[in-house]
């Protein structure tokens, strides 16, 4: 290990932000100057850089590329009322990229390679970050094998990088999702809490087929009963019913959402009754029959809180009633919005600035 930590900077002679076009932003299209990179080798992470964006030379035998050893986070940097630079519990991704890594038999990051990486990093390209309502700078951290290796076991060498984009808002208006209820995500037991690359790639082509059918995302079901709803492909999903919070419960075949996380804690704080528990597709569709689901909505870093208009099931669309402007949604995603960008009080230590 690093007795004490310093990251290495060399800076890009020139600069791209000349390209960035904020009223028309692409998500992941365009990266900010540089990036974060780290090797582990011989048991042991090496000297962290942070570099120009830029290609990586890779062995064309790494197990991430033959067998999925892959895994990366999704987070984001705010403008701050003040000016400034905030991250949105950038700890709590650190805990789930370790998470993923110990799944996936990958090494662990220390705490103060990916901090301290990351302040450098956010730090170096802050004028990367846009201001406007909804948009931010969107962070991948990301792990993959390098060794030179095609024997199917662990690799012993790894690449640990963060690279930025700015974004805005993933969608701009209310989707479109239906149950997928013949391909699965993840099984218990499986990878679906880890956040490894594999869990995407299998998604794509299901959800290329609903898209296909004009859905915007699936929202997946369970693998044994394909009853029980588990989460959309990029965010987790929640109910209003009879004025409870409704939400699938976690387990090894749901990601650990952090938005998920922070919107319940809001709920809770705010008196609002909160469910973690078993859902399945009949009963939210006998609830909007009997108008008693007043929303649906799907939450994630890169979505935030994505407004669900229509849900198919067995073929059948149903359209869930427009949003009220108190509706539970509207007030919790502009109190998310508010804490991270500091125009709200922040009581639960949720931003750390830059
Ligand atoms: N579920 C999946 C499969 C995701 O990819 C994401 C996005 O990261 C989420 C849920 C939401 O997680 P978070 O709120 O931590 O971004
Ligand atoms: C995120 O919200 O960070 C995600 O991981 C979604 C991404 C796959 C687009």
């Amino acid at each position: 290990m690093l007795d004490t930590l310093t990251i290495d900077v060399h800076r890009a002679t020139t600069s791209r932000l000349g390209e960035l076009d904020l009223a028309n932003l692409e998500f992941g299209k365009l990266f900010a100057d540089h990036m974060l990179s780290v090797e582990y080798i011989g048991g042991e992470w090496q000297q962290p850089r942070v570099v120009p964006y830029g290609p990586l030379a890779v062995s064309p035998a790494n197990s991430a590329l033959h067998y999925g050893q892959a895994i990366f986070e999704g987070m984001k940097a705010y403008r701050q009322a003040d000016g400034g630079v905030g991250l949105f519990r950038p700890l709590d991704n650190w805990r789930r990229l370790n998470a993923s890594a110990e799944r996936m038999a990958m090494p662990t990051l220390p705490e103060e390679i990916f901090m301290q990486g990351l302040r450098e990093l956010v730090k170096l390209d802050a004028a990367w970050v846009p201001g406007a309502a909804g948009s931010s700078l969107y962070i991948r951290p990301f792990m993959f094998a390098t060794d030179g290796f095609l024997g199917v076991r662990p690799s012993n060498t790894y690449h640990f990088g963060i690279i930025s984009c700015p974004v805005a808002s993933f969608f701009t208006k209310p989707v479109r999702v239906r149950f997928e209820q013949q391909y699965v995500r993840a099984a218990p037991g499986g990878a679906g809490y880890a956040k490894n690359a594999g869990n995407y790639g299998a998604a794509m082509l299901p959800s290329k087929l609903a898209q296909e059918q004009g859905y915007h995302q699936l929202i997946w079901t369970d693998a044994s009963e394909h009853q029980y709803v588990e989460e959309s492909g990029a965010m987790n999903v929640m109910f209003v019913i009879d004025g409870t919070l409704i939400t699938p419960a976690l387990s090894t075949s749901i990601l650990d959402g952090i938005t998920r996380r922070s919107v319940l804690e809001l709920a809770r704080n705010w008196g609002m009754p909160v469910e973690e528990r078993r859902v399945s597709s009949r009963e939210i569709v006998a609830a909007i029959q009997e108008g008693r689901l007043t929303e649906a909505f799907g939450v994630g870093t890169a979505a935030t809180v994505a407004t669900i208009a229509t849900i198919g099931h067995e073929g059948h669309d149903y359209d869930l009633p427009a949003l009220t402007d108190s509706a539970f949604a509207r007030r919790v995603g502009a109190a998310l919005e508010a804490i991270r960008t500091g125009h709200a009080p922040d009581p639960h230590g949720w931003l750390v600035t830059v």
